[in-house]
């Protein structure tokens, strides 16, 4: 019997145990150098001036939007297309969500509708876009409508690190380079395009910011001798923020070391897996893939979204096979908690409602061998062309 395949895992290979052995046999579990160079690498990879490696996305996007300056009585645009997250952390902030909905091709918030709303309410401070599967949203169109509306952008790039864009003077950025945005947020969830573990970051070329965030992510707390109030002595720290421990451990950032140096080649092979399954199912008239960029495609895929008008029937018929396709997302607006604390329902996004009815998203991820990706073509073949 073949093993079940999901939709998404890590790749793990000897580096990472080395490192991980090393920080085990070591002093320091936490707060030791494998952070420190971590960051960096961050930093060198995404191309930004500052990177730190927190606990999660989630916290991640708390502590940007805590950073942001979100609070009650302010307001943020975000995708209902996306994981609870990415609107959670500015409501945990006190902030009210301005759900606008998403194009029906890229699957990425409408920059038309973001205008709209960015138009109707001065109340919005923040613009919280997501790149959905990894594929970018129009940077330079959300950055002109930022400065146009006095907004700022924090990037949900939970699905995108490793990926990049291209400018409207054709010049390519990294995701993370905060190049059109003041924050990016990545997770590092096993199922994203690198791992450790659970764990986070936030990157921002933004020196001010950056020195804030230094002390939110551990309690508020600095030992800068030029901030310090008084100094009793080397012991001695000052809690000036209310800030929360969101720091990553050595473990998870020797993880995240031997991960980043992978990247680039896990980028390639999740864009070929992409571009070899959009081919195969290119002749099916019931299967419509996320729209890829008009130009070269530099995008790192977290995943490989499909609608089909037949998802719960496929869903069924693909697990009964051992393929653990999932479904991202159910409309976030829609959720039992958005819906009592903000009135929001159905009719107010209608395109991600629609888009959720018809989502999947099959296997994707860098180990996957080309005879399960072919298992995978053959299966949604079977069922659409043999009426399953
Ligand atoms: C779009 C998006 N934002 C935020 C998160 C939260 O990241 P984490 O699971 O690392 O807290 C996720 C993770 O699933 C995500 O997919």
């Amino acid at each position: 019997m073949t093993a079940p395949l999901p939709y998404g895992k890590q790749t793990i290979g000897p580096e990472e145990h080395a490192l991980v052995r090393e920080v085990l046999e070591s002093d320091w579990l936490t707060q030791g150098p494998r952070l420190g160079q971590f960051e960096q690498s961050l930093r060198d990879y995404c191309q930004v001036r500052h990177a730190f490696a927190v606990t999660n996305g989630t916290d991640a996007l708390l502590l940007a939007c805590r950073v942001a300056g979100l609070g009650p009585g302010d307001r943020f645009i975000t995708t209902p297309n996306t994981f609870a997250a990415t609107a959670n952390a500015a409501v945990m902030c006190g902030a009210e969500p301005v759900f606008v909905d998403i194009a029906p091709d890229t699957l990425n918030i409408d920059p038309n509708l973001v205008e709209k709303a960015l138009a109707a309410d001065p109340s919005i401070k923040v613009i919280l876009p997501v790149h959905f599967a990894g594929h970018v949203c129009p940077m330079d169109r959300l950055a002109d409508l930022a400065s146009q509306y006095d907004a700022i952008i924090i990037e949900d790039a939970c699905h995108a690190i490793g990926g990049q864009w291209l400018d409207r003077e054709n010049r390519w950025h990294k995701v993370g380079s905060c190049a059109r945005s003041t924050l990016t947020c990545f997770s590092f969830h096993p199922v994203k395009c690198m791992t450790t573990g659970e764990g986070g970051a936030i990157t921002t070329n933004d020196d001010q910011i950056a020195e804030r965030l230094t002390r939110l992510r551990s309690h508020g707390i600095t030992k800068n001798p030029a901030l310090l109030e008084k100094n009793d002595g080397g012991w001695y720290y000052e809690m000036h923020d209310l800030g929360i421990n969101a720091r990553l451990t050595d473990l998870q950032a020797a993880i995240g070391l031997a991960q980043i140096k992978h990247l680039n080649e896990w980028q390639q092979r999740r864009l070929a897996l992409v571009n070899q399954y959009d081919a195969e199912l290119a002749g099916l008239a019931q299967v419509n893939p996320q729209a890829r960029p008009a130009s070269e495609d530099r995008h790192c895929y977290h995943l490989m979204v499909i609608r089909t008008s037949r998802r719960r029937e496929l869903y069924d018929f693909l697990h009964d096979q051992g393929i653990l396709v999932q479904v991202h997302y159910s409309p976030l607006h829609l959720q039992p908690y958005y819906r009592r604390k903000f009135a929001t329902g159905p009719g107010l996004c209608p395109e991600a409602e629609k888009y959720y009815s018809e989502a999947l998203s099959l296997p994707l991820f860098p180990s996957m061998s080309d005879e399960d990706q072919k298992r995978t073509v053959a299966a949604v073949r079977t069922f659409h062309l043999q009426g399953v």
